[in-house]
């Protein structure tokens, strides 16, 4: 089977654009891929974070990855700093990157303006680590929304470079899924934007953990657009194509379908539908969040064993990485 790696950082609150853009293909891909699934908790430290709440918030989310379907007895799940060869490796990748294609990231350039007073050279170097994460498990696959792709072609860039650079097939150069409806979920205030876990405008995002009440609220308000046709046309009409996006997603129903549904029909009847439609997902999911979340045991062992799996599969890359970098053995 095709190995499948991805991640997430735990910062802000996890949304349904995380769900659709990544977690649902995640989730999906269990059945066919050889996966790997990881919280990338190093790479939040690139932010500013307050130690108890990154702690509390580690937690939360990987009860969030099973309670959206990520199973342990099918997926490794492992938190990323339990594996010190993302770090080891991300050294080395360091030394094959140019300063001008860190520069040119636009989420650092992104970044860097949001946090102007903490431009460290771990947020500089963050899309290396996001490639040590990949090119460690030799995954063929990455399933990501649209908004990884500058990072993706950066890993698969470092994997060329580095196997020419040894004359050695070190690396798997791995390939972005990205999917076709939902990739980039857009903002509720701002249908131009990207819908955002660190939004600070809380109305922006739904959650998976907010109420339902809250949920519905931040729906009915969507900033929509001027005219009142119900179609598909991202350019023309963001709003109401982030609504259809959202709706297909979360029900399974095609974009024409919908269109066809929905043809002559008012904003409202659309997003009270939607409404519906999401509380409709997020109800039980949340319920299956509070069994992981009540029973801390069980996750604690599931960390071990993923830990345990990954840190098996990632050595023999890193071995042959020292290798054919010229160190010398241990032992
Ligand atoms: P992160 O934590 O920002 O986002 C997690 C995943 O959610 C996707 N996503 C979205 N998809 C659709 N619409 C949106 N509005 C939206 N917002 C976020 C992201 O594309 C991502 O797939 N650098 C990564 C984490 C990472 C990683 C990796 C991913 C670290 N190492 C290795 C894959 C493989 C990040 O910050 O994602």
């Amino acid at each position: 089977k095709p190995v499948v790696l991805s991640g997430i950082q735990p910062s802000g609150r996890l949304t349904i654009g995380n769900y659709i853009g990544a977690l649902k293909n995640w989730v999906a891909m269990q059945d066919t891929h050889d996966c790997l699934f990881t919280l990338v908790d190093l790479h939040a430290i690139t932010v500013r974070q307050d130690p108890a709440a990154l702690r509390e918030r580690c937690h939360e989310f990987l009860c969030l990855y099973l309670a959206c379907g990520l199973d342990p007895a099918r997926s490794t799940l492992f938190v990323q700093s339990h594996v010190p060869a993302h770090s080891q490796l991300a050294w080395i990748l360091n030394c094959h990157t140019a300063m001008g294609e860190l520069n040119r990231m636009t989420q650092f350039k992104d970044k860097s303006s949001k946090h102007a007073d903490n431009i460290n050279a771990g947020l500089f170097g963050y899309p290396v680590l996001m490639a040590a994460d990949i090119l460690l498990y030799q995954a063929d696959a990455v399933p990501v929304g649209n908004d990884q792709k500058q990072h993706l072609e950066l890993a698969r860039n470092l994997a060329q470079r580095f196997n020419a650079r040894y004359e050695a097939e070190v690396f798997t150069v791995p390939e972005p899924f990205i999917p076709e409806v939902g990739a980039r979920i857009m903002s509720l205030g701002d249908p131009t934007a990207k819908m955002s876990k660190s939004d600070e405008v809380e109305a922006n995002y739904v959650a998976l953990l907010d109420e339902p009440k809250r949920v519905v609220k931040k729906i009915k308000r969507a900033v929509t657009d001027s005219d009142a046709e119900i179609r598909f046309d991202e350019a023309a009409k963001p709003g109401v194509s982030n609504l259809l996006s959202m709706y297909s997603a979360v029900t399974g129903e095609g974009m024409a379908d919908l269109e066809a549904r929905f043809a002559g029909e008012g904003y409202g009847k659309l997003k009270g539908e939607l409404a519906d439609a999401v509380v409709a997902f997020l109800e039980p999911l949340q319920e299956r969040y509070r069994t992981f979340r009540d029973d801390p045991s069980s996750l604690d062992a599931i960390l071990r064993d993923g830990a345990r799996a990954a840190r098996e599969r990632a050595a023999p890359t890193l071995d042959r990485v020292f290798e054919v970098s010229g160190f010398i053995p241990a032992a």
